[in-house]
This record gives structure tokens, C-alpha cells and sequence, in this order.
């Protein structure tokens, strides 16, 4: 069904592609290869999956109905779901500040990934021996300017899509581009398979090996199952202000968990065959698995026929610009909606201010590859601060917060009609989800937690 009303998504395929949008991106393309390679391969992947259907859905469907109890903005949904307790409006802020903190180094990755598309076109790949690609990597990565130039486009580009508005800008996004997104992996995925040592890829997607498994694996997976549905920061709470009343908000948590998961593992069936078909390079490359390794494969296993390595290539870097781009808008969104609707800036303006925040920030970002690779906070340089602050903090804390706020602060009455539709459908999950949501996420996220702190041992 079409809505005229700009302030929400014009159709329910619109919303379900929208959140797929945000949750679908490098997490899933870049991240996930990263994590499963250096977390052991199929027992990560396992306990990844195991977090997304016990956590993650019933987080993002948590997000879901706080957000489009509110409809206008997320301060308000939180005030509004609490039967108008204004003490609840700040956990809005939530949303607020990690828009910033999460844009600003995810855009330094999506700056890289631009850079490569544009090399990619540009044919510069040709010839590259191993040695060069991790040479030229470690050259451009370092640099001063030139990745906060690609940097700064991608966020230039984000702002635009934002600044055109929910359904011109966001929904359209996201309907042009998840499509492509899903050919592109189809297309690589049957590129990939094909190539000689593919099953030894498969093996390491597939066959578990738990003595691999400990705290920080368990950590890592939970990390990245949030990170990769984009859980936990109130971005989904800010897209589901915008979701029409007919909408099945389990369902449409279902789908999208569904897509991600899928593309994830999709994006494993691109990445590890093409690794194992050079001897020598290992899966565990870390994160210059996809900026170093694989232009090196394309190059080596396609090198009999040119064409062939260009389009791999080309298509490629397309796709994870595309992935990154549907996920970058929704965290400028997150920020962008709050300056919108608080202090009622245009949105353009609201847009355009976030941006260069961001832009600010990600310049330390990306330095912390180059000049200020030495400068440490809690040990960590500004880049992984910042991802180690989302993906393992803010995002479990956050979900954590929510859950309790939903099971336990929330009348039933008003959770039950906002899942149900106002009793018009039926949600046979509800009383899992309710368990969930009340006794079993806000335990086991805090038990991980105190397992990491050293206050309890598994
Ligand atoms: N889920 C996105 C990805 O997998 O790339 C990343 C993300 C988007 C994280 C939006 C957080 C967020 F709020």
C-alpha cells in the first residue's frame, strides 16, 4: 500500500528493504570474512547465528515497536512507550551519539572501498604482483589526504541521499540498490565456486572446529552479530519511526535477519574459495582481507583472461561501495533525524552539520593508519577505540537497555498491540519474544559482559 505522507516509508517492501539496507553492508561483505577468518572459521560462524536469531532478532524487533509506537522521533517514541515518562527521553541520545562515533570510522572503510571501485574501472590492478598489492595497500591506507579524500566523498554522498528526504532519498536508495547488491553475489558467488581449491573454502566455512572457541570468540561473535543487523545503537528504532501501521514487525525482523545472514554467508562463498585457490595467503589476513588478498586473486586465478579479472574486480568493489552506502545512510540518518525533528533544522541542514562532524572525526579514524598510528587510547588507536566502543560496547549495552526498557518498563498491553497491529494479526512468537526480551537477552548480554571484566569465569 502507497502513502503520500513524506515522513514514511511509501510502501512495506520500501521499509523491510530500508532496514535490510542498513543491516546489509560491509559488516556483512568486509567484517564477517574478517571476524570468521580470525576467530577459526565454522564454530564462529555457529555461535555468530546462534546470537543472531536468540539476541539479535528479538532486539531489532525491541527497535521496531519502540520506534514506530513513537512515529516522529526517537526521544519522543521512548517517552511515549513509557506511558509518557519524560525521564525516558534520554535514552534517545543513544542513537544521537553513535551515529557519530560509528559513521565516522565505518566512512574511513567505505572511503577505501570507493577508492578501490575507482582503481577497479581505472583498470589499475593489472600486473600487480602479491608483494605490490600489500605495498600499495599500506601506502594509500597511510596517507595523510588521499583516504580522507575518498573518505570525505563517501560521506558527501551519504549526506546527499539523507538530505533528499525518507522516501526520495532513503527508500529509493535502498530499492535501487539492494537489488544490484543481490546480483553482484550471485554472479561472484558462481565465480568463486568455480574456481579449483573452492571446497577447501568450504571447509573452513563449514566444518566447526570448537577448540578454537573461548571468551573473546564468544565476545566477537555477539559483537558482530549486532554490529552486522545494526542492533543495539537505536538505528533501526530511527528507521521504524518511519514504518506505516500495517507493517508485522516480527515478520519484517525475521526477514531482514534473514537477508543479512544470508548475504553474510554469501559474502563467505565469494571471499574463501578465492583465498584458498593461491597458495600461501591464509584467511585470517585481517582486515586487508578484502584490500589486499582478493585484488591479488582476482588477478592471479583470472589472469589467463584479462576481461574476466576487470569485471571479478570491478563488480566487486561496486557492490561493497553499494553495501556501504545503504548502511552509512542509516547511521547519518540517526543523528541527522534528531537535529531534524528536535530542533526542527531543515533537514539538509541537519544533514550537512552531522557530515562535517563526521568528516572531522574520521580524519583521526584514518590516520590511525598512517601518522597517528602511535597515539593510543586505553590502548587502542582512534580507529579500533571507536569500533571496540560500538561493536563491543555501546551495541550490547544498548540492546541490553532496550530490552529491559520494553519487558519491564513497558505496560504489556501496549507491547502486545503494537506487535499484534492492534489484534489484527497474529504473533504466535510473542511469548518467546516477551521471555526473551525480559529474562534471557538482558542476562546473558550481562554475563558476557562480566565474563569479560574478569568479575565472573565461565
Ligand atoms: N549493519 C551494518 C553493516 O553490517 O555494515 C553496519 C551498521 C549500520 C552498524 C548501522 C550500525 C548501524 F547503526
Amino acid at each position: 500500500m502507497k502513502s503520500s505522507n513524506k515522513n514514511v516509508f511509501a510502501s512495506k517492501m520500501g521499509a523491510i528493504l530500508a532496514a535490510a539496507g542498513s543491516a546489509v553492508g560491509l559488516g556483512n561483505v568486509w567484517r564477517f570474512p574478517t571476524e570468521t577468518g580470525a576467530n577459526g572459521g565454522a564454530a564462529f560462524i555457529l555461535i555468530y547465528v546462534l546470537f543472531m536469531l536468540l539476541l539479535g532478532v528479538p532486539i531489532m524487533v525491541t527497535e521496531f515497536a519502540i520506534g514506530r509506537h513513537g512515529g516522529q522521533d526517537v526521544s519522543g517514541a521512548f517517552e511515549k512507550m513509557s506511558g509518557g515518562r519524560k525521564g525516558w527521553r534520554w535514552m534517545g541520545l543513544i542513537p544521537v551519539v553513535s551515529g557519530f562515533l560509528v559513521l565516522s570510522y565505518y566512512a574511513v572503510v567505505a572511503g577505501w572501498t570507493l577508492y578501490y571501485a575507482f582503481e577497479a574501472l581505472m583498470d589499475g590492478f593489472v600486473g600487480k604482483t602479491a608483494e605490490q598489492f600489500k605495498t600499495d595497500f599500506a601506502t594509500f591506507s597511510s596517507d595523510s589526504l588521499h583516504p580522507v579524500f575518498w573518505t570525505t566523498l563517501i560521506i558527501a554522498l551519504t549526506c546527499g541521499i539523507v538530505a533528499l528526504g525518507v522516501q526520495r532519498g532513503i527508500e529509493r536508495g535502498s530499492k535501487i540498490m539492494m537489488p544490484l547488491l543481490f546480483l553482484f553475489i550471485l554472479v561472484l558467488v558462481g565465480c568463486s565456486l568455480s574456481l579449483p581449491k573452492a571446497h577447501l573454502g568450504l571447509q573452513f566455512l563449514f566444518q566447526p572446529d570448537f577448540s578454537k572457541v573461548d571468551s573473546s570468540v564468544i565476545l566477537s561473535a555477539m559483537g558482530q552479530a549486532f554490529f552486522s543487523l545494526s542492533v543495539g545503537l537505536g538505528c533501526l528504532c530511527t528507521y521504524a519511526c518511519y514504518f506505516r501501521k500495517e507493517v508485522d514487525l516480527m515478520k519484517d525482523g525475521l526477514s531482514v535477519a534473514s537477508i543479512d545472514t544470508l548475504v553474510a554467508l554469501l559474502s563467505g562463498l565469494i571471499i574463501f574459495p578465492a583465498v584458498y585457490s593461491i597458495p600461501d595467503l591464509s584467511p585470517d589476513a585481517g582486515p586487508s582481507l578484502v584490500f589486499v588478498t582478493l585484488p591479488n586473486v582476482f588477478q592471479q586465478v583470472f589472469g589467463g583472461m584479462p576481461w574476466l579479472a576487470y569485471i571479478f574486480s570491478l563488480v566487486f568493489y561496486l557492490l561493497l561501495v553499494m553495501a556501504a552506502l545503504t548502511s552509512s545512510i542509516s547511521m547519518l540518518e540517526m543523528s541527522a533525524a534528531y537535529f531534524h525533528t528536535t530542533f526542527r533544522l531543515p533537514r539538509p541542514l541537519a544533514a550537512v552539520m552531522v557530515s562535517v562532524v563526521c568528516v572531522v572525526l574520521s580524519i583521526f579514524c584514518s590516520w590511525s593508519f598512517g601518522d597517528w598510528q602511535d597515539v593510543h587510547i586505553f590502548g587502542l588507536n582512534f580507529f579500533d577505540l571507536f569500533d571496540f566502543l560500538v561493536a563491543k560496547f555501546i551495541m550490547p549495552i544498548g540492546g541490553m537497555l532496550m530490552c529491559v526498557f520494553l519487558g519491564w518498563v513497558v505496560d504489556e498491553k501496549v507491547l502486545r498491540a503494537e506487535l499484534t497491529n492492534n489484534g489484527t494479526i497474529k504473533s504466535p512468537l510473542y511469548p518467546i519474544f516477551r521471555f526473551i526480551i525480559r529474562y534471557f537477552a538482558p542476562l546473558c548480554i550481562f554475563l558476557i559482559f562480566a565474563n569479560e571484566l574478569g568479575l565472573f569465569a565461565f
